[in-house]
């Protein structure tokens, strides 16, 4: 069989197990998996992996490049977004299309086409956002027919124009039931995270508690009692849900309950979620980790890596949302003024492997159906994508299981002069990306050419199979 490029020497990694097998492709694809591929195609192309981890692609199902938000454009682009998620294994990433005053879901998706146009070095799509109901909802089912399977609706960010209600989540539901697509929710109480905003809104607290006041707005009840409801318009529609960046021990507990029930609920939690807690608003510059939802505490944290283990955290993504130093200076003391967001595709893989692998808490296995298999099954991309098998794109990343790196922002393509991961030391950064059988990322430094990342048209979303007691283990 002629092959265009062999990967050798590496320990391939799939849910199924770890094998030491060469992969052979051919154009864009995985054409052979074997031991003897060099014998058999003569002359090809060799990158040696020996001594390295060879894994799917990455999936970073939640990503914001270039959002207009919080009255700033959050600072990665398709262009630095992209080369840093190559740098971080991650080759294909699905963000938000959110119409604005008078678009419709088309405009949206068109208004992020073009953001993409030129720039993507990876493969994307997009989540098609429900800002307006009325205005929206005979709109879902002619974008299911153009390929957009999964839709979004925030229950917060009213004075962005975001904010769907009760009604709109319910009705979507429905759609999503009779369509076989997926409802993603960003999940926290709007009108009492507005009443508790405001008791903290205070001259005299803003001075005493700065950036605290962030989190100390934010009890864990916000996000609970949404999942909550989101929930039960789940289970009373049958209409797929997922739950987006999932932060507190108590959405946990909710998720895991509803899928013993059999509730067609999924969720994904964020890399910062597994790893920073709220200790981190204690430093100077602590209005830099501000994000939303915000981060939260110790216990949660150990409660989400729970749920990786026993199967109610499906994903794990970034919410990339990228904010410079001096963008995140407009809060100005004023903690209802931070633009919120941090950035995340380029540390998303060295976090969970160097943090969930490497300190015993999952296996590589695991980590491998977390960041590929699940998003790219739930998003309705597989086995195109997130899998390493014959005929699937040729989406790889080497990562060497030792080799570690200190994050320092100067050195990253990640556009922000700062990260909140600056110091830590991380192995799992992609030696070598393929994408669709190209090298983008080589030694290290990314080496493929902005605008060659495609759209990829889906047609279903949601659980592929059943949870069963070996997926969602108590
Ligand atoms: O802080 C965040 N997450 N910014 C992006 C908007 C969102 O809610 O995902
Ligand atoms: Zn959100
Ligand atoms: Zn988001």
């Amino acid at each position: 069989m002629k092959l265009d490029k062999i990967i050798t020497g590496g320990t391939v990694i799939t849910p199924g197990g770890s094998q030491k097998v060469d992969i052979g492709i051919q154009g864009e694809k995985i054409a052979a998996i074997g031991t003897d591929l060099i014998a058999q195609s003569g002359g090809t192309e060799q990158i040696d992996a020996s001594g390295h981890f060879v894994i799917p692609g990455v999936l970073d199902v939640h990503v914001h490049l270039a959002l207009p938000f919080c009255g700033t454009v959050s600072s990665d682009d398709y262009y630095s977004g992209t080369r840093a998620a190559a740098r971080g294994g991650v080759t294909t990433l699905i963000d938000f299309a959110i119409p604005f005053a008078g678009d419709s879901l088309q405009d949206a998706a068109d208004a992020w086409q073009k953001k993409a146009d030129g720039k993507a070095l990876i493969d994307y799509t997009f989540h098609i956002c429900i800002t307006r109901w009325d205005e929206h909802k005979d709109q879902i089912e002619g974008m299911i027919e153009s390929g957009f399977s999964t839709f979004k609706e925030f229950m917060i960010y009213e004075s962005e124009g975001w904010q769907s209600d009760d009604r709109a989540l319910f009705s979507t539901l429905e759609i999503m039931k009779k369509n076989g697509t997926m409802l993603l929710v960003h999940a926290e109480s709007a009108r009492i995270l507005d009443e508790l905003i405001a008791r903290h809104h205070t001259p005299e607290l803003m001075k005493q508690y700065g950036a605290r006041l962030h989190p100390m707005s934010r009890p864990n009840f916000i996000e609970a009692e949404a999942i909550q409801r989101a929930v039960m318009w789940c289970e009373i529609t049958g209409g797929q849900l997922y739950i987006v960046h999932m932060s507190t021990a108590e959405g946990a507990d909710i998720v895991k309950n509803a899928q013993m029930r059999g509730v067609p609920v999924l969720a994904e939690t964020c890399a910062q979620y597994l790893v920073l807690d709220d200790s981190v608003f204690d430093q100077e510059d602590g209005h830099l980790w501000a994000c939303c939802p915000q981060i939260k505490k110790q216990e949660d944290v150990q409660r989400l890596w729970k749920g990786m283990r026993s199967g109610e955290v499906s994903v794990v993504s970034t919410d990339t949302c990228t904010f410079t130093r001096e963008q995140k200076a407009m809060w100005e003391g004023d903690f209802t003024k931070i633009p919120m967001g941090l950035p995340g595709l380029e540390t998303l893989l060295p976090i969970v492997y160097t943090h969930g692998v490497r300190f015993g808490r999952i296996s590589i296995e695991e980590m491998c159906r977390k960041l590929s298999t699940n998003p790219a099954q739930i998003m309705g991309l597989y086995p195109k994508k997130g899998a390493i098998q014959v005929g699937a794109d040729a989406d790889l990343a080497i990562i060497h299981p030792t080799h570690e790196i200190v994050v320092d922002p100067s050195a990253m393509e990640t556009n922000a002069d700062w990260s909140p991961y600056e110091g830590w030391s991380l192995a799992g950064f992609a030696r070598t990306t393929l994408s669709r059988g190209d090298v983008i990322v080589d030694d290290y430094q990314v080496v493929g050419e902005a605008g060659r990342g495609q759209w990829l048209p889906r047609k279903t979303a949601g659980l592929v199979e059943p949870l069963t007691s070996e997926t969602n283990q108590t």
